[in-house]
């Protein structure tokens, strides 16, 4: 695996791949199993995953689809699960991350989430401000559209106080409103177990992103996996508009 690694890095890796990790559910039904015992198998993933991007692939930005702001709507014994299963990530993994140089942040408004998930999450965010290698961005009770309407709101507020003249507002501006923050847009967003949707993730950011949509529940997603998917979009020809080859 490691001579491939070395071709796929000097073919030019994407600065930063976001992931919709989806199928849990479908995987575990699949073994009879909950559902709350796919997403203990879909950590796994994330956990193998995180590792390999970081420590042998080196990719600059990787950014995880956790939690949307609408999967409220599953049941309490589910969202229940999930959220323990976070705050057991977080106190878990810390050290590994820490010594990966993992820096973490994450997207979305933490302010709903269970107290106990909240500051194990927080935690993980101080305690890996100064990793210097991948940087790690977790999509947590988090939904486009609210991150746009929640721009739009900061804006408003910016100007209705004069710290901002109405004839500034430009794209730079809004993206500086949003959550993702000095981060670039995703070049690459990849959704496992075949659905081919966005589910209110990053609509503003995708606007010149590159798709995959594997079929493979998450759980299963193996690095490998991974890496075919970076030697298809090493192909691709992306034009941002321009005429493909000037
Ligand atoms: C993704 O798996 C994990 C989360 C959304 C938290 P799902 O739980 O959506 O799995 P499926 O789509 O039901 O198989
Ligand atoms: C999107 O998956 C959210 C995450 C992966 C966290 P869902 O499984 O919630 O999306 P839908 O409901 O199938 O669109
Ligand atoms: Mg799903």
């Amino acid at each position: 695996m490691s001579d491939s690694i070395e071709q796929l890095k000097a073919a030019g890796l994407p600065r930063h791949v976001a992931i919709i990790l989806d199928g849990n559910g479908r995987w575990a039904l699949q073994r009879g199993l909950s559902r709350a015992e796919g997403h203990v198998a879909g950590a796994k993933a994330v956990e193998r995953l995180i590792q390999f991007a970081g420590r042998e692939l080196g990719l600059e930005y990787l950014t995880l689809f956790a939690f949307s702001a609408e999967n409220w709507n599953r049941s309490k014994q589910e969202v229940g699960a999930l959220m323990a299963l976070l705050r057991q990530f977080a106190l878990e993994k810390l050290p590994e991350l820490k010594e990966a140089g993992i820096r973490v942040r994450v997207v979305g408004d933490l302010s709903c989430l269970p107290k106990d998930t909240r500051e194990a999450v927080e935690h993980v965010i101080a305690e890996t401000q100064n990793g210097n290698r991948l940087n790690l961005t977790i999509a947590l009770n988090y939904g486009s559209q609210q991150e746009i309407v929640r721009a739009c709101r900061k804006i408003v507020h910016a100007v209705i106080s004069g710290e901002l003249d109405k004839g500034e507002i430009d794209r730079a501006t809004f993206a500086a409103n949003l959550y993702m923050t000095g981060i670039p847009d995703p070049d690459l967003i990849i959704r496992t177990s075949g659905e081919q949707r966005l589910s209110n993730f990053l609509l503003w950011q995708a606007a010149y992103s590159e798709f995959s949509f594997p079929e493979t529940l998450w759980p299963d997603f193996t690095p490998e996996e991974f890496m075919k998917i970076l030697k298809e979009y090493q192909t691709r020809d992306r034009r941002f508009g321009a005429v493909e080859g000037e």
